[in-house]
């Protein structure tokens, strides 16, 4: 079927079938027609990201990744224990899974990290360096990595944290053994390593007016003065709730007064668990506060968020007692604070009340082809006819269908209502199925209903 015409018509087929009783995949993506959060941030010139994790890629967790962002951040396959965790020996596997995802989805690389005191491998933590030493290993890692991916990443966390809550230098192995200047030499290496990567320098508890922001702004002053590359400064934002800064925009806006492009790099907003509707209100009204302050500098180019789903997050096992720090809660619904992101974005502003939404399921699959059931349900809302449509995101095709009225053209299926079923009511439900062939991989779409 992937060779016939872009245009394909399947047939109506009235009736039921039986169908197989492998269920492999299922995706319930509620709100499925609110306008992507990629969508909105590019109409404010905002590229909008999430911190991933490169074996999820798959399923309802690869969908909302490919479709609700538009950058990528590995949150922890760049790190140098990730990528070389015995001397010599180099893991790419899952820094090169999530390169390839992000082409293939259109969407940017945020590259993370170069040089940071955690998560480094143990042979370098525990070996004894001479200062000399220490800089070649670094040098050689700063060519290594960013060589490897030249060209494919659009901004490099090249130091990350390098500061203590009072605005010193950590000291870390990079400080102790080679003093400041680490700083400015890592930014030069990877500058000469890959010439139109963005270069930042990325912490924590920096993203209001405070000693460790102060610190952070003179180094960045003077590195942009002595003529070290430096193109941004990445606030982390872990947050907690009810909590962010009010002098959040004032700081962004400094930065960006120095010429430096500012982004959001790892938001998260915290809270106690158990989540109530009051506390997800609260992060609601603090994901759009934060959003707006990007939103509001023009430099603020990024906002990224650590982890999109609550089944993704380091809060829970760093934090005991805390979490929900996401703005997808773990069965990939979206949470009141997704829509704060989005109404600061221009979006959609709350959870509809009422909606109509669509499961989609593949139920039974062999080895070219596979049969998948929609179910349309309506919960605060009906609907006297339907339309579901989708984008296969692996070269599937449709080739029959019943219940509905398919077509497809290239990726892009819609199926609509046969002459029998186009009403759904308030609290009931239809469903269609259909044939499709497939191979390589079957992930499963998201579904929008109209
Ligand atoms: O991969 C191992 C696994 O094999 C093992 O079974 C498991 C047992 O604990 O650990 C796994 O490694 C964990 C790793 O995440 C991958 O899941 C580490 O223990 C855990 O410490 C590590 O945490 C990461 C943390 O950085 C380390 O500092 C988080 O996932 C990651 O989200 C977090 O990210 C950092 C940013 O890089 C910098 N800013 C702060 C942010 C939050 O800490």
């Amino acid at each position: 079927m992937r060779s016939s015409p872009r245009s394909r018509l399947s047939a109506l087929l009235a009736g039921a079938v039986t169908v197989g009783a492998l269920l492999t995949a299922t995706a319930t993506p509620a709100q499925a027609a609110d306008t992507p959060l990629r969508d909105l941030g590019t109409a404010k010139g905002k590229v909008i990201g999430t911190a991933v994790t490169g074996s999820k890629l798959t399923g309802t967790y690869g969908d909302l990744a490919g479709t609700q962002f538009s950058s990528l951040t590995p949150g922890n396959a760049m790190k140098w224990g990730s990528v070389e965790p015995t001397r010599g020996t180099f893991n790419w596997t899952e820094a090169d899974q999530i390169v390839d995802f992000a082409e293939a989805h259109n969407q940017q690389v945020r590259g993370h990290t170069l040089v940071w005191h955690n998560q480094n491998p143990n042979w370098l933590t525990n070996g004894t360096w001479t200062p000399a030493q220490l800089s070649t290993l670094l040098q050689n890692h700063i060519d290594t990595e960013v060589g490897r991916y030249k060209g494919r990443i659009a901004a490099w966390d090249v130091v990350n944290e390098p500061f203590n809550e009072d605005g010193t230098y950590r000291p870390t192995l990079w400080y102790n053994g080679l003093g400041v200047d680490y700083i400015a030499n890592a930014l030069r290496w990877a500058r000469a390593a890959d010439p139109d990567a963005k270069l930042y320098i990325n912490d924590y508890n920096v993203e209001g007016v405070n000693a460790k922001s102060n610190a952070l702004y003179n180094l960045v002053s003077s590195l942009k003065q002595r003529g070290v590359p430096i193109d941004g400064v990445g606030l982390q934002a872990h947050l907690i709730l009810g909590q962010v800064p009010s002098s959040f925009q004032q700081n962004i806006q400094r930065f960006a007064d120095l010429g430096l492009d500012v982004a959001i790099t790892e938001l998260d907003i915290r809270m106690n668990l158990p989540s109530d509707a009051g506390k997800l209100a609260q992060q609601k009204a603090d994901y759009k506060a934060v959003t707006a302050a990007c939103v509001a500098v023009a430099r603020c180019v990024n906002l990224t968020v650590w982890g999109f789903t609550d089944s993704d997050s380091w809060v829970e096992s760093t934090f005991p007692g805390e979490g929900a720090a996401t703005p997808y809660d773990a069965n990939f619904q979206p949470k009141p604070a997704y829509y704060g992101i989005s109404e600061a974005l221009g979006g959609t502003s709350n959870p509809p009340t009422g909606a109509c939404r669509a499961t989609y399921t593949v139920t039974s699959q062999w080895n070219t082809g596979f049969t998948g059931n929609v179910v349309i349900s309506c919960s605060g809302a009906a609907l006297s006819s339907w339309r579901a449509t989708w984008t296969f995101g692996a070269g599937q095709a449709v080739t029959q269908a019943w219940n509905a009225v398919c077509t497809q053209s290239g990726a892009a299926v819609s199926c609509a209502n046969a002459s029998y079923n186009g009403t759904v009511p308030d609290g009931g439900s239809v469903s269609f199925g259909f044939n499709g062939s497939w191979s390589g991989g079957n992930p499963v779409p998201v579904v929008t209903v109209t």
